[in-house]
């Protein structure tokens, strides 16, 4: 099914149903063809498979997951499944459940910003690379948000390696070692307050969100996490392209 179509039909779908049927809707599929006992689970908490409540999970990135599946893993792809509109249902019921408040009922998710939309070339290519879902988590949007597509995981990017040398020596002065339990493991603080550490744990991709109560954590400055672990699904020119694309749009 091509996406041009789907998000034409979506639109369409959307224009006659307001959102809380959409989510009902949504609800229903979900239970049917996701929270199965060894699936996902009622509202996506505690089946077999991954959390999909509250993980941060941006509505684009959800809606590439359903419809593609995640190559060699249990995720199939629902593209090809699920009517267009159970499909748009189902998605934006899963963003629901991830905190966000106002889905767009468009399996689409949300549009790209002007600047990027204009992109040729390299940089064009680039882009559809940074978030391209055949990597499954090993594309840049696992991590870091750009117009709107992506998890931003990290701070938004705000300097651009100059060359792919220094892409892969990148230093990431920003994560620390959280100690948990006697286990430690990379991390980003999200936030400290007095009662709750919030951060990402990059132990593995997608890094997960965890909430603990400060007197069981411990951190501690650096780590022995490696930016450039977690770029290697793609070759030198595609990580080429990728700064192209990063060169045009960030704004410094
Ligand atoms: C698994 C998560 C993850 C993935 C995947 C990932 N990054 Fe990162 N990236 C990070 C983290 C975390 C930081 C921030 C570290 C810090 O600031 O200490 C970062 C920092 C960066 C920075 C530095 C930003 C700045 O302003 O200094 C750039 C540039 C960058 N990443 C580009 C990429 C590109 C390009 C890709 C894909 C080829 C990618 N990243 C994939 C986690 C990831």
């Amino acid at each position: 099914m091509k996406l041009g179509s789907l998000l034409l039909a979506a639109t369409a779908f959307a224009a006659a149903q307001n959102l809380p049927d959409v989510l009902k809707q949504g609800e229903a599929v979900f239970s049917k063809s996701c929270a199965t006992g060894y699936c996902h689970g009622a509202r996506g908490t505690n089946g077999g498979a991954p959390r999909l409540a509250g993980r941060g999970f941006d509505q684009a990135f959800i809606a590439n997951t359903v419809q593609q599946g995640i190559p060699s893993t249990a995720m199939p792809a629902f593209g090809a499944t699920l009517s267009r509109a159970d499909l748009t249902a189902v998605v934006a019921y899963v963003a629901s459940l991830n905190g966000v408040t106002n889905p767009v009922i468009t399996v689409s998710g949300a549009p790209p910003g002007p600047s990027i939309a204009r992109l040729t070339g390299d940089a064009a290519r680039g882009r559809n690379l940074f978030s391209d879902s055949v990597r499954s988590f090993g594309r840049c949007s696992t991590c870091h948000e750009i117009g709107g597509i992506g998890i931003p995981v990290a701070t938004p990017i705000g300097k651009v390696p100059a060359d792919t040398a220094a892409l892969k020596a990148l230093s990431t002065p920003q994560v620390s070692t959280v100690t948990l339990g006697g286990e430690s493991m990379p991390a980003l603080i999200v936030s400290k307050k007095a009662n709750t550490v919030v951060f990402y744990d990059l132990t593995s991709a997608p890094p997960v969100l965890r909430t603990e109560s400060p007197s069981s954590v411990q951190t501690g400055e650096g780590s022995t996490w490696r930016h450039s672990s977690v770029i290697g699904s793609y070759n030198e020119a595609e990580l080429s392209a990728i700064l192209s694309y990063l060169r045009a749009v960030v704004k410094p």
